[in-house]
């Protein structure tokens, strides 16, 4: 697979493949078919995208170490700004269309109804992960670090599964499968990072015990 994952329109066929759904809303919005409530429909696209890309960038990690599998890392950080720019246009569509640029009503949402904090919190965690996504900003930050600050995408897919859970709307079923889908992706990456601590431990124990020569 890795032959495909490295040819050169691999790239640009996955940013195309990422824009249909914005195309897709937009083609819908011009056909008058985003049935009786608009904005509804459009807050729910949105918001499903986002969630969708959040969930698909942690899927990159676990995938890519399958055998033959390793390419797939090119596209992590376009998933990764993916999710934002969906989050970005699913929190602009609220504060345009539905509050209506209107400042009170923002408070108003912001301090009565609890599933937007989760949002906010869950957009404003992607704002330095998108922020940091050039490899300038590896260079500046330093591999570690910059790892570091990258896991916020877990705190960021966890904060988008309760806005949802809390959003209400949905079937209650839904942003459950969601939330286990996450809690899978993340207990394999804790699993693997237990385990890979456990090895080097026993490695350098075991490196101190054999007689010097
Ligand atoms: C990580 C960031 C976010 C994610 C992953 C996310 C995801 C979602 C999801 C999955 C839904 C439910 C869609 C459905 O019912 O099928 C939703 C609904 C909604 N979200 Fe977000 N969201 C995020 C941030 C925000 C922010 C920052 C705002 C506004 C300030 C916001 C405003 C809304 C509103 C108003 C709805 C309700 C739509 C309706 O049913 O009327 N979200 N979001």
């Amino acid at each position: 697979m890795n032959k495909i994952w490295n040819h050169r329109w691999a790239k640009g066929m996955l940013f195309a493949l990422c824009l249909l759904p914005l195309l897709g809303l937009a083609w819908r919005w011009e056909h008058n078919q985003l049935g009786i409530n608009r904005i509804e429909t459009v807050a729910r696209f949105t918001g499903d995208w986002t969630l969708r890309f959040l969930v698909g960038v942690l899927c990159v990690t676990p995938l890519r170490r399958l055998p033959g599998q390793s390419g797939l890392i090119r596209f992590r950080r376009m998933i990764g700004l993916f999710a934002f720019f969906y989050g970005c246009l699913h929190a602009l569509h609220y504060y345009a269309i539905d509050a209506q640029f209107n400042q009170e009503i923002l408070w108003e949402d912001v301090t009565t109804r609890r599933f937007f904090i989760a949002g906010l919190i869950g957009l404003g965690l992607m704002v330095p992960l998108a922020a940091t996504s050039s490899r300038a900003a590896i260079k500046r930050l330093g591999g570690r670090r910059w790892q570091q600050v990258h896991r916020f995408v877990y705190l960021a897919a966890i904060a988008g599964v309760v806005h949802f859970f809390w959003q209400g709307k949905a079937a209650l079923w839904e942003p459950i499968y969601w939330g286990i889908g996450v809690g899978a992706l993340l207990t394999y990456r804790v699993g693997y990072w237990a385990i890979g601590a456990w090895h080097r431990r026993k490695k350098l124990s075991s490196a101190s015990l054999s007689p010097p020569r």
